[in-house]
């Protein structure tokens, strides 16, 4: 669905979402106790939440029964009366993927940014896209279509380079952390320790623990979430998850064509986002 910003515009939202849950969302005032993940979808979100809670859960998963996104809060599909209910000690947790212009940075609660390069991200949309199109009511799309909504920024929460673009500019905000998606894979231990001090000295201190770090590492590697992929996504259908699929670096490379690749690139220099990856060419 589209669905009108606050300046008059106008950006796609999954079906699940609504205007009247989107308003919500931008609407809603978080406070001093929240933790928000940011993301343009698919750069990493869910490893970041089950990250998140094993590490303020002493290293255990989340409980069985329960969901992931039953503890990480969807704020454009949640509507007013959840968000304003849900509940967590010391930390409530969201996630959202709406824009930083649509969606404001306060200056109270606590944000983790996962950023993606934009051709894994492409190409893990596309595959997003195709395996959830009977809940989108989508048809399925061949991927030179899909690279052309993409580059267009037509795809569901508009253009990636606008929507990290936006979030970058917040990069010095000591309230928020941005983290690569290619960082954590690269050293997840590294990431969760920067993860931990960022919520505060007690989960750092309590991921030195080296039982609770193993812990936390154990169960949020990709082998981990994948087999518990119907707790972890509620996104999984027939088997097939959208979120937790392949999990490398690089997987644009079995789909993009060498003129389809520079045409990211050069959207990605012209954005100036190119130096976040210098390490990972
Ligand atoms: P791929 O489709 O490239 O495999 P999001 O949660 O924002 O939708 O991001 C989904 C992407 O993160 C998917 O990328 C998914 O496989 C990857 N992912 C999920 N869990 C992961 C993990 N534990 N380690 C590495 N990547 C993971």
């Amino acid at each position: 669905c589209h669905v009108t910003t606050p300046s008059g515009g106008s950006v796609a939202l999954p079906t699940i979402c609504s205007q009247e849950t989107f308003d919500d969302a931008i609407n809603f005032k978080f406070s001093e106790n929240d933790v928000i993940i940011r993301t343009y979808p698919k750069s990493g979100t869910t490893w970041m939440m089950n990250i998140i809670y094993l590490i303020t859960h002493h290293g255990k998963p989340i409980p069985g029964g329960t969901f992931l996104e039953d503890h990480f809060l969807f704020c454009e599909t949640s509507g007013k009366e959840r968000l304003l209910h849900h509940q967590g000690s010391p930390f409530r947790f969201f996630q959202t993927h709406i824009h930083a212009d649509h969606m404001k940075f306060n200056k109270l609660s606590k944000y983790v940014c996962v950023v993606r390069n934009p051709k894994d991200v492409c190409v893990s949309f596309f595959h997003h896209t195709n395996a959830l199109k009977d809940l989108y009511g989508v048809t399925e799309m061949d991927f030179v279509s899909y690279f052309q909504l993409f580059v267009e920024g037509k795809t569901d929460f508009g253009s990636y380079f606008d929507h990290v673009t936006a979030a970058l500019s917040h990069r010095d905000d000591a309230n928020i952390l941005f983290i690569l998606y290619e960082d954590m894979l690269a050293d997840t231990r590294s990431a969760v320790l920067k993860v931990a001090r960022f919520l505060g000295q007690d989960y750092l201190e309590q991921v030195q623990d080296e039982d609770v770090m193993k812990s936390v590492l154990e169960h949020s590697s990709f082998a981990a979430m994948f087999k518990n992929k119907e707790q972890l996504s509620h996104t999984t259908r027939d088997d097939v998850c959208a979120v937790i699929r392949k999990g490398i670096v690089g997987d644009w490379k079995s789909f993009m064509t060498q003129q389809q690749a520079g045409i990211i690139d050069e959207m990605t220099r012209k954005h100036e986002l190119d130096h976040l990856w210098k390490d990972f060419q």
